[in-house]
């Protein structure tokens, strides 16, 4: 199983995957944070830029193939987000503490998760678009 929280699982089998995934890159950099593994906080901020970007690509091709409604306000919280990311990135001096970047992170994405990214599950199962994956089991 993976490392999505259930509340954060939005039963859409790509985008479960890809935020597993990204999930997983954010838990590694806090524990390569953590151990103060600058270089390794290093590629693995390279990772999660290269993966944010692709997971927020294929959302957003999705989102316009189909004629999603809410497809511009979701995009503009994506480019927000990789904005953010790249600012981030580049000061040095968050750079130096990557425990405050994971933090932002995960902050931005449950609330992401929670809420755009559901609605936008929602309506891509309610049109039949995607498959769905088995929803974890709580308990
Ligand atoms: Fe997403
Ligand atoms: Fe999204």
């Amino acid at each position: 199983m993976g490392l999505l929280s259930s509340d954060l699982q939005v039963a859409v089998a790509f985008m479960d995957a890809e935020h597993n995934e990204l999930i997983r890159v954010l838990v590694a950099l806090e524990e390569r944070a953590a151990a103060h593994d600058r270089s390794a906080c290093q590629g693995l901020l390279d990772d999660f830029r290269t993966r944010v970007d692709a997971h927020f690509a294929h959302e957003e091709s999705l989102m316009s193939k189909h004629g999603y409604p809410g497809t511009r306000a979701h995009a503009e919280q994506h480019a927000l987000f990789a904005q953010r990311l790249e600012v981030l990135y580049e000061d040095p001096v968050l750079v130096l503490a990557p425990r405050q970047l994971v933090e932002c992170f995960q902050a931005w994405f449950a609330l992401h998760l929670a809420d755009s990214d559901r609605r936008l599950a929602q309506w891509l199962l309610a049109q039949n678009l995607v498959p769905t994956s088995t929803p974890a089991r709580s308990g």
